[in-house]
Formats: C-alpha cells, structure tokens, sequence
C-alpha cells in the first residue's frame, strides 16, 4: 500500500552533517522512493545558515506558539538527488546561526526551545498544507517533542489522530534534556512532567518524549536493540525501553552507494577501482600518505580512522595503545574532530611520529573518502555504537575493519576466525591490549598478500545497500500506520 511519509531529522546529507544521522537522512527517504511503491515520501528539517536559501524556493509561512508568543516559520523547500522532496523550517531567531547544535564545542543554551519549535513546526506544516501523512518518522531527540504535539493538538485537529510515529534511536546518550520550563514556552501542559511522560530525573528528556509517545521504535542495528534494554548500555532509558520492547526493532543501516563507491568516487585524483581492478588502491594510498607528507612502503599497512573524537569511539583506548602500535610495521593516518582531549592527543603523536602517525584535525568529506580508499585496514574500536557506517563504507572499499564486537559493529563484520563468512578482525574486550591483539592477527595476515585480498574481496562484495532496510522500515510503517488506521486506539490517543 503506497504510504505517506514524512521524514523529520536534524541533519540530512547533503544539507547538513555532524554525523552518520546526517547520512542516513540523506539515503533513506531515497531508498524508500527507489522501492517502486508509490510512496510519497517527504524529508522536513531545520534551515540551517549553512543552507543558502537562494538554492530553496519558497512555499508557505505560518505562526508557531511559543507561550504567549508567536513565531514565523517559514517553509522553503528543494529535492534530493533523486527528486525527493526536502522541506526546510526557516526562522533566523532560532536556526540563522553558525553551528548546528551550538558553537566552538559547546551546545547553544536554548535548543530545547529551538528543536521544541521545529518539532512544532513540522505538525503545523501537516496542519495549513493539509497534507496529513500515514506515518512521521522522527529522529533522535531533535525531534521527539513531535508525538507528543500530535497526541496534545488531535483534541482541535482531529485529522491528526490519524498520523502515525515511528522514533529512531540513533544514539541513546544525546537525551535532550532541558529544564521543565520548556514546556510552558512551548504552550504544552504542565501534567506532561510526570515520569510516565517527559519528567527525566528532574528534566524533561526530548529524548523519551520520543519513546514514550512514538508509535513505534526502532534502532540502528539488532544487537544495539538487545544492548540498549540493559543497564550497561541503557543510559537509564532501559526501564522504558524494556516497557516498550514488543514496539522495539533493529534495523541496521544501509550506506549510500551512489556516495560511497570506489568505482565512481569523485575525490581521490581522479583513481577508480573495485573488486576485480584493485590497482588504484595503492595508488590512492600513495598520494594520501604524500598529502600527509608520510614517506609509501607497500610492506607498511597503513591503518586509517576517521570520526566524532568522542568517548563512545574508544579513543582513550586508542591513545593507551599507540605506543605499543607504533613498535610495530604499521602508520596511521586520523581525520576527526570533536573533544579538545582527543584533538591534543592526536596532534601530540602526529607531531613526535610525523612520518608513522598523522592527523587532519577538522571536518572533511573529501579526506574521508580518501582514507577509506587509501588505508589498508579501518580501525573502529567503539566503547558503544549504535550501527556505524564507516565499518561498511570500509568493506566497500576494501579496508579491513579491525573493530570491537558491540552495536552494529558486531551485526556488520564477522572475524577472519569464521572462515569464509569473516570480513575483518573482531575483538570482545575494551582495553587497548585487544586492540593491539587483534592489530598484530591484522598485520600477520597482511603479510601474505594471497590471502590478503581475498579477505578484501569478501568485504568488497558485501552488501550494504539501503533497499534491504528500507523495506523493514517499509514494514515497521506500515505496522505502526495499521494500528491507527485500524481505529485501534493509538498511544495516547482519544483514536480517530
Ligand atoms: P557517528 O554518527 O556516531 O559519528 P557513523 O559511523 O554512523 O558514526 O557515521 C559517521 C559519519 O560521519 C561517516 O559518514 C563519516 O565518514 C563521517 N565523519 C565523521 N567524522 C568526520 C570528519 N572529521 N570529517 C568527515 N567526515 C566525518
Ligand atoms: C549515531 C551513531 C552511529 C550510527 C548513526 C546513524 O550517530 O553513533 O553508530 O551509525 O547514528 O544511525
């Protein structure tokens, strides 16, 4: 049954990206058009400065509450590569600003009320242009105030009874919490601060607005389904999360193939390769190793890492561990930016080990595709991660992942040891001895060149393309759009 489908996030690639949310918002709602189903599907997030308005065209204004205020949003749209539709919520008090969350590391003091009123803004939107959506996608906290504005406003809109929620998860720590004063400059009722509601020790919590009010949850991968509903992963969401297991899915993330593809990538000079013409790669990895002024040994595996400098990514591990990598045949190249702690770290080993060790401290997309074509092997030791997209981008690439066995880490890559199914190097213990473990069975393999790349092959023809998940998405909407359309009473729901 062709759907309507309206996808609410933050970042959408190639709008705006601080992450792997940014790039899901970009490949999913395509994904789902691809399917050939007829669906309507339509992309909404913040316009950001960053995003030139020139490049939009207008389509409609309106009033969004704000207490006893009122501010205009203005709706400008434009398309995805691919013709989906993405709509841009326009308001220069709230979005005309350099970052996205906030700047120079920090977050910006007044985003509960700056996300509270894109959460608003999207079911105004529903509301003036009539068109009301089968399902509301929302993502992460950003946008979990929206189930709850539909459930609040369904008493004067009673169309909006109908419009089902699916949440994602993409990340469990970012919980949007905020002082419970939000809720009246929101215009929303003070009975929502109760712990069966929004009330988070103390706060309010975006985050489980979400979970509490969506129709439906999913996460990023299976494993980070089951990993989320214990108290080592469950960032004190596990209690409601174990309430709502039977609404719960694992859907793993796909990556963008048409973006992440060695036979077609744009930014490494010009050279192409895939799993049967795999000549390019080491050209590739020459010329990154120039760019770092790194002296280009093939003997010499060169280990790539690209990401958020953040705790979750095993940093700290990282940094205990590279004295020990560094005693070894190996160079390392980092692109990341992020926590000031990491960012000093990497520049102080890049500036001891210049020709073995080097870091581009910064955002860049095209050093990015760089190292994933140019490495040898990926390194991804993540304490906790949610799906994770560089261990798939790397597979595709033919970059052996060498990761920790948690989250989608664990749903993506299977260890050498599994014979013909392993795809890169698994390790289970979050300490830097593993990493250094599982480096030393990575480097003994590199060692033999035969047996090399028929590991890299493997990778290569690995599939990570969105169709499959874009269907169990498909699934889990039209799941979540059957209950309400069925008049069964939805959550929170008078029901239509
Ligand atoms: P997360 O969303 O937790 O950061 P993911 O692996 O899901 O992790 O996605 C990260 C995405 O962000 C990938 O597309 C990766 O290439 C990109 N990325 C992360 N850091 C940087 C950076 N410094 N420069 C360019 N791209 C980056
Ligand atoms: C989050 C997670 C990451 C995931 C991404 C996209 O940023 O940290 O693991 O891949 O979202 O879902």
């Amino acid at each position: 049954m062709p759907l309507k489908i309206l996808y609410a996030a933050s970042e959408v690639a190639p709008f705006a990206k601080t992450g792997g949310l940014a790039d899901v918002g970009g490949a999913l709602p395509k994904a789902l058009d691809a399917l050939g189903r007829g669906h309507d599907v339509r992309v909404i997030m913040p316009r950001y400065r960053s995003i030139d308005p020139e490049r939009t065209d207008y389509l409609l204004d309106f009033p969004v509450p704000l207490g006893g205020d009122r501010e205009t949003a203005v709706l400008r749209w434009t398309s995805l590569p691919g013709g989906v539709p993405v709509l841009f919520v326009d308001n220069y008090r709230f979005f005309d600003r350099d970052g996205i969350y906030g700047a120079s590391g920090g977050s910006y003091a007044d985003n509960g009320l700056r996300f509270g009123f894109f959460s608003r803004a999207v079911v105004e939107y529903i509301r003036r242009s009539g068109w009301f959506p089968d399902v509301i996608h929302i993502n992460d906290w950003q946008s979990g105030l929206v189930p709850v504005f539909l459930r609040t406003l369904e008493y004067i809109e009673p169309k909006l009874a109908r419009v089902s929620t699916v949440a994602t998860i993409h990340n469990l720590a970012y919980q949007g919490v905020f002082d419970p004063a939000v809720l009246s400059h929101l215009s929303l009722p003070s009975g929502l601060f109760e712990s069966q509601f929004l009330e988070f020790y103390g706060a309010v919590s975006y985050l489980k607005a979400g979970l509490v009010f969506a129709d439906k949850l999913t996460t990023v991968s299976p494993q980070y389904a089951r990993e989320i509903q214990t108290e080592e992963y469950g960032c004190n969401m596990e209690g409601v999360l174990r309430e709502r297991a039977s609404d719960l899915v694992g859907i793993l993330n796909g990556i963008d193939t048409d973006v992440w593809n060695p036979a077609t990538d744009p930014h490494c000079w010009g050279i192409r390769y895939d799993e049967d013409h795999l000549r390019g790669k080491p050209e590739i990895k020459r010329r990154l190793l120039r760019d770092f002024g790194m002296p280009y040994r093939p003997e010499t595996p060169l280990i790539g890492v690209v990401s958020r400098l953040a705790g979750q990514k095993g940093l700290d591990i990282i940094e205990e561990a590279i004295p020990a990598l560094m005693s070894r045949n190996v160079q390392m190249i980092f692109l990341g930016t992020g926590e000031p702690r990491f960012e000093g770290m990497l520049r102080y080993w890049s500036s001891r080990l210049p020709g073995r060790l080097n870091s581009y401290i910064g955002f860049s997309e095209v050093v990015a595709h760089r190292i994933e074509a140019g490495a040898d092997m990926f390194l991804m030791p993540s304490y906790y991660e949610p799906c994770g997209l560089n261990q798939m981008i790397s597979l595709r690439y033919g970059t052996v992942p060498i990761v920790r066995k948690t989250g989608g880490l664990a749903d993506s890559v299977a260890d050498v040891s599994q014979g013909s199914r392993g795809t890169g190097f698994v390790f289970e213990h979050y300490d830097a001895n593993a990493i250094v473990w599982a480096v030393d069975r990575a480097l003994s393999l590199y060692a033999d060149p035969v047996r090399w790349t028929k590991l890299v092959v493997r990778g290569m023809k690995k599939d990570f393309s969105w169709r499959h998940s874009a269907e169990q998405y498909e699934d889990v909407y039209e799941w979540a759009a059957a209950e309400r359309a069925g008049g069964r009473r939805g959550r929170f729901s008078m029901g239509a």
